[in-house]
């Protein structure tokens, strides 16, 4: 039995003195391409992978809410009274994690479903801060708990649209469609292509002979709020500036005619952007041909824009992706999510991955003596009760 589903249980029969009616799993997340277009109309492909958040819930039978963090050795109550006020029942601010689960219930609250008061315990093994979208886990897996308790019909794309809703407006955090996405709609042994404008999405098999090794340099994801927002700003600007909705509806030809009228770093962004949205669309057809060494150089030139145009790299970063490349069973390393620390994407020959993940650290250790972890991964199902 997983080890997660047996903590969470156990922390909730002796919090809660009964047994948990429902226990619930939602995945992190590892982009492969399409990196920060989601919020630019453009294509992701990101992977639901084998480290997830695990609930134990049931409705309570008090009128307010309890959480427990078994992480972080925390409680909190709530009431549908004090939701809007981010507060606990005593009137105290909500302590930051409390937030995205609260969220998730002003959320559905908002969206017009009415959620019933709660038990429930949380624990999760996405570690947090690395860019592994350990929040959209949180998100997604209380979302389904509130769904399951509360008995209403939502698919798995409202899910990702109401968690989505939770983080940009109740805790305040501004990102894009793709984590919660990923999180909702994963599919064992597939990456998901999504069309972040449509929110049309399919699942594409991953090659069974390759592995994707998630490479976490240690370096905690710094300012990546502000710098993230600052990224966003100047993709509106360059779209407006080309009379666009979106950076979606600029093509590269039509970027590269008229990039010399956009400041210059509006036009390093949108470069990015147009490129990256291009990249990704091919991406899906080189992987439906299983050609991942063509895969692979679009996943390096993705990390030499998000380095040199995007700007959201840092040395570390660079330094776990150059000594990836230089192992022959590597097609193609990136940084994966926002940047500015955090982690990096490989795919690697199946059969090379155990010594590719243990040389890897080694050598990053070496050339930066940070102890990194590194995780071969496999692409699971996306968040619900098990
Ligand atoms: C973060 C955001 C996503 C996306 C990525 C960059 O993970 O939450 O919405 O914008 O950064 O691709």
């Amino acid at each position: 039995m997983n080890s997660l589903r047996e903590r969470v249980t156990q922390i909730f029969e002796d919090t809660f003195r009964e047994q948990p009616k429902f226990i619930l799993r939602a995945p992190g997340r590892v982009n492969l391409l399409g990196e920060h277009v989601d919020y630019n109309d453009g294509f992701v492909l990101p992977v639901a992978i084998d480290r997830a958040v695990w609930i134990a819930c049931s409705p309570a039978s008090a009128p307010h809410s309890s959480l427990v963090a078994a992480d972080l050795d925390e409680r909190v109550s709530f009431s549908s009274a004090t939701i809007p006020a981010k507060t606990d029942l005593e009137g105290k601010p909500l302590p930051h994690w409390a937030k995205y689960p609260v969220g998730c219930a002003w959320a559905l609250n908002e969206a017009g479903h009415e959620t019933p008061s709660i038990n429930a315990v949380f624990t999760s093994d996405v570690p947090r801060g690395s860019g592994l979208s350990s929040s959209a886990a949180v998100e997604m897996g209380f979302i389904s708990a509130l769904q399951a308790t509360a008995g209403f019909e939502a698919d798995p794309m409202s899910r990702a649209k109401l968690g989505q809703r939770a983080e940009n407006v109740y805790v305040g955090v501004n990102c894009g469609i793709m984590d919660q996405f990923a999180s909702a709609c994963g599919k064992r042994d597939h990456a998901l292509f999504l069309d972040c404008r449509t929110l049309e999405w399919q699942a594409v098999p991953l090659p069974s002979d390759v592995a994707i090794v998630v490479a976490d340099t240690a370096v905690p994801r710094s300012l990546s709020d502000s710098a993230y927002n600052e990224r966003r700003s100047a993709c509106e600007e360059g779209a407006r500036l080309f009379g666009a909705s979106s950076l979606r509806d600029v093509s590269v030809a039509e970027f590269q005619r008229n990039k010399q009228k956009l400041p210059p770093l509006v036009a390093r962004r949108a470069q990015h952007v147009v490129e990256e949205i291009q990249r990704t669309e091919h991406a899906v057809f080189l992987l439906k041909q299983g050609n991942v060494k063509a895969f692979g150089r679009l996943m390096n030139e993705c990390h030499e824009s998000l380095r040199d145009l995007y700007e959201v790299s840092c040395r570390e970063l660079d330094v776990m992706v150059n000594i990836a490349r230089s192992f022959d069973g590597c097609y193609g390393a990136r940084l994966t999510g926002a940047g500015f620390g955090g982690c990096t994407v490989n795919l690697v020959a199946q059969s090379e991955a155990e010594q590719f993940a243990k040389e890897l650290a080694s050598r990053y250790t070496e050339a930066t003596n940070k102890i990194p972890s590194v995780y071969i991964c496999r692409a699971e199902e996306g968040a619900g009760m098990v």
